[in-house]
């Protein structure tokens, strides 16, 4: 085996989970590495970046709303900074989303999430079949209403990608390109990895954030490893005519036949549908089935779709955990920190996971917002200690 080389803290996974911890970490004066190796790649390559915590909100899942919307606030400040730094584009865009109803089902649906957003004390307005197309002329006449949620905003998650990967080079941040193959324990605690090269890494602090795979690393302890599987979401991309005004000035979305579609317009032309939701292990085919589907949905919304140009065609694995949340910060093994089952919101969640996990690493505590999603939620212990009476 290779001699050890050492930092601060070192983050397992690369992706934009992993780089703003690491960004966040080497701006507080840690020496980090970051352990991946193909930096920036992951779910953010394949994901449409939506910033939806509005009209994603999901019954039993308030908390999360919480750390959606703290996240979410962020968003200019952090899109600017980096911007700021790295020169980068991250195609940042305040357009807002409309979500659509194409049957009765749908409406009383689209009600109830309404009821719900009202109740949590969250911005949206009902709009008629017509106001929403008359907003967004290239829907289906079929259109039975929608919800106007002004402040639900999308950014392009592989510039996001870039720039956090150029942000970690301008502060210091040591990309390792190669993959862990298992954590190192000694006394109780953890001390870096061995990867799949056989170089021992040591570090300070370890922050586990690599997604999908999270919860399948060697030499993690069985009560510490996350409940983290593959979600995976196919996508398929098209591209818009720029000539006669926009195609779609705003994202639009439905619950079609009890499936999820989203269509993301961005500024450059491109056209993101998305997205399958598929428990299929880390399969990640793209399938005749999947894009069909899709493309079926996204066309019943948005009949123009199909003149459009087919550029790409990709599949994803999101980081699913039991309760849809993250798990961020400290474990019950001492130096092993996650960041980690982001599920559907990672790209939203970007912002607040690296201002929490750079506090946990300097404090030892995550702050306020981000203390619901302690991994500590699912081990046996608090679980035991935390039963009503
Ligand atoms: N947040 C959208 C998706 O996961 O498909």
């Amino acid at each position: 085996m290779s001699r050890t080389r050492t930092s601060d803290v070192l983050v397992i996974g690369g992706g934009i989970i992993g780089l703003v911890t690491a960004w966040r970490a080497a701006q507080r004066g840690f020496a980090t590495a970051v352990l991946d190796p193909e930096p920036g790649g992951g779910a953010a390559q394949v994901a449409a970046g939506m910033l939806a915590a509005v009209t994603e909100l999901h019954y039993g899942e308030q908390t999360l709303l919480g750390l959606n919307l703290a996240s979410a606030r962020r968003y200019p400040d952090f899109a600017a900074e980096l911007t700021e730094l790295t020169g980068h584009d991250l195609g940042y865009r305040r357009c807002g989303t409309l979500a659509v109803a194409l049957d009765a089902d749908d409406r009383a649906h689209l009600r109830e999430l309404h009821a719900l957003q009202q109740h949590s004390g969250l911005e949206s307005q009902w709009l008629s079949g017509r106001e929403c197309r008359r907003l967004e002329p290239m829907l289906a006449p079929g259109v039975r209403g929608g919800l106007r949620v002004d402040g639900d905003h999308q950014i392009d998650p592989r510039r996001l990608a870039g720039a956090l990967v150029a942000a970690c080079e301008q502060a210091g941040v040591v990309f390792h390109r190669v993959w862990a193959e298992r954590l190192t324990v000694a006394r109780d605690r953890a001390t870096g990895v061995v990867t799949t090269d056989g170089t021992e890494l040591g570090a300070g602090q370890v922050v586990l954030a690599a997604g999908s795979l999270s919860g399948r690393l060697a030499g993690v302890p069985e009560d510490v490893l996350p409940p983290v599987r593959p979600v995976k979401g196919q996508v398929v991309r098209l591209t818009m005519p720029q000539r006669h005004g926009p195609f779609l000035s705003r994202t639009v979305r439905a619950v079609v036949r009890g499936s999820h579609v989203y269509l993301v317009p961005r500024e450059s032309g491109e056209l993101v549908v998305g997205a399958t939701s598929e428990e299929m292990g880390w399969d990640t085919t793209v399938t005749a089935g999947g894009v069909y589907e899709l493309l079926r949905d996204a066309h019943e919304l948005v009949p123009g779709i199909t003149e459009l140009p087919l550029t790409e065609t990709r599949a994803g694995l999101r980081p699913g955990s039991p309760d849809n949340a993250p798990l961020l910060g400290p474990t019950e093994l001492d130096g092993l920190l996650l960041a980690t089952g982001h599920y559907r919101n990672g790209v939203l969640l970007t912002p607040v996971t690296g201002d929490a996990l750079a506090h946990a690493l300097a404090t030892g505590e995550l702050p306020g917002e981000a203390r619901p999603f302690t991994p500590k939620r699912f081990s046996t212990a608090t679980a035991l200690t935390e039963q009503p009476a």
